[in-house]
């Protein structure tokens, strides 16, 4: 690991109160800042999540000739160069720990005739690239890779890019987004197949910037999704919804911290992202959404949640797209939860920022709590207390970090983690917010995280 690492430990606390606002969404960011380059004009974009992946995707979006601005706190001004008018960056595009960065902006070089290289962390460095990579070696990119089609590799777009028709193979809204992005720039009528729906924001967000696309199911209930290349983009006023992925960790401490009561504000209600909270109600768990709203085509609420008394479900894989980044703190409530909670369809789970399957199998492991996995599940048997007492591993993973982190506020011992540092590739103020509804959270050396 080269960067100097962060030891944090959390503690039993007592009640979780308080109302809070978590960042903006990284998936809504990262495409806010993607779409605006594309645009001619400028984007304004209020809300951005100011996380480290984030930021990594704003400067690759200045080396490949976007002006974009910080105005103020979470306010910013991106003046796009209109799609096919991509600037060569200078030196490499490096995305540390962020696939959704590095993944999508390679659909985007790949349809321009610039070469860039990808770099990143330790991390994004093991992280299979070629799902995307294949479809856009179609599209007529041509990729220098080390094996595997890891990174650092270098993606250099062709003079005129192939539109094609793509089945994704792997529920993957990243996948689907690199080729749409792609799509952009060749002419004529890019098609993605989706099988299992995933995250529909680029859908979303290309219609809202004035992309000609059609989305149907077809015969088999698939989603097709027709776009036709080189528009005009329009450019948006874009105000970025909490994430309802961050706000996770949140609900989750109220539910299993005695006596707690919590709201997180101004959340997105995506139908592809809410699958966690429905699979908490499953479990019995005292949440309600009030204040449901739509603004700028989205849906949002306040969550409320409150210390309930958990049972396990089974999760089933079906469910997997729309709660994808929520199994590590998933986890942790199945350990306070009566009886066994089953998460089945997990594949996807071991290709992320670590193999979170296998990171959260050790975490559970050394702090006590019965379960048992497979190739692609995970069992949990909880109770109404949790042993606590282990270091986990992180693995440079900022979901492993946070979700272990809420174990130990409820947990009968404290519950450490090796590295508290990839926390800021998503979630920066976490450690304050924790802290401002009473959670006990420190660096792991005795001061205040
Ligand atoms: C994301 C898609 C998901 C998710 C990631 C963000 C996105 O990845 O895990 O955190 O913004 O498109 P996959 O599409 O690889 O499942």
């Amino acid at each position: 690991m080269s960067h100097a690492t962060k030891p944090m430990i959390t503690r039993a606390s007592s009640p979780l109160t308080g109302t809070i606002r978590v960042p903006g969404d990284k998936s809504i960011s990262h495409r806010s800042l993607m779409f605006g380059t594309l645009a001619i004009g400028e984007t304004r974009i209020e809300g951005l999540l100011e996380s480290e992946d984030v930021l990594a995707t704003t400067s690759a979006m200045k080396a490949l000739g976007a002006n974009v601005r910080q105005l103020g706190p979470g306010s910013w001004s991106v003046e796009g160069v209109g799609v096919g008018g991509l600037c060569e960056p200078e030196t490499a595009l490096d995305f540390g720990n962020a696939g959704t960065g590095v993944r999508l902006t390679m659909g985007l070089v790949a349809s321009h005739a610039v070469t860039a290289a990808f770099i990143g962390d330790a991390s994004l460095s093991c992280r299979p690239m070629g799902r995307v990579l294949d479809p856009l070696r179609e599209m007529g990119a041509e990729v220098l890779a080390r094996s595997g089609d890891r990174l650092p590799l270098t993606v250099r777009g062709p003079e005129t890019a192939l539109p094609i028709t793509y089945r994704v193979p792997v529920p993957s809204a990243q996948v689907k987004s690199a080729v749409l992005l792609a799509g952009l720039n060749a002419p004529g009528r890019t098609t993605v197949i989706e099988p299992i729906p995933t995250r529909d924001h680029t859908e979303r967000m290309l219609l809202g910037f004035g992309a000609e696309l059609d989305i149907e199911e077809n015969a088999d209930g698939e989603r097709v999704l027709r776009l036709t290349g080189q528009p005009e983009l329009k450019p948006q006023a874009i105000t970025v919804p909490s994430d309802p992925s961050s706000a996770a960790f949140m609900i989750v401490a109220a539910l299993i911290v005695p006596g707690s009561e919590v709201t997180v504000q101004d959340v997105l209600l995506n139908p592809h992202r809410t699958g966690l909270i429905k699979t908490l109600e499953e479990m019995d768990a005292d949440i309600s959404i009030e204040n449901v709203r739509e603004t700028g085509g989205k849906k949002l609420g306040d969550i409320r949640a409150r210390h309930s008394r958990l049972t396990g479900t089974t999760v089933p894989a079906e469910r997997a797209p729309s709660m994808i980044d929520e199994y590590p703190i998933l986890a942790v409530a199945a350990a306070f939860a009566e009886g066994e909670t089953r998460m089945l369809g997990l594949h996807e789970l071991t290709v992320k920022e670590s193999n979170r399957l296998a990171a959260v199998s050790a975490g559970l492991a050394v702090n006590g709590v019965p379960h048992e996995k497979g190739e692609d599940w995970l069992s949990v048997t909880g109770g109404e207390t949790v042993k606590g007492g282990g270091t986990v591993v992180t693995h440079l993973d900022h979901r492993i970090a946070m979700s272990f982190l809420m174990l130990g506020l409820a947990s009968d011992a404290p519950v450490a983690v090796d590295d508290g540092v990839p926390i800021a590739t998503s979630f920066p103020d976490f450690a304050d917010l924790v802290t401002q509804l009473g959670g006990r959270i420190e660096l792991a050396a005795g001061e205040k995280a």
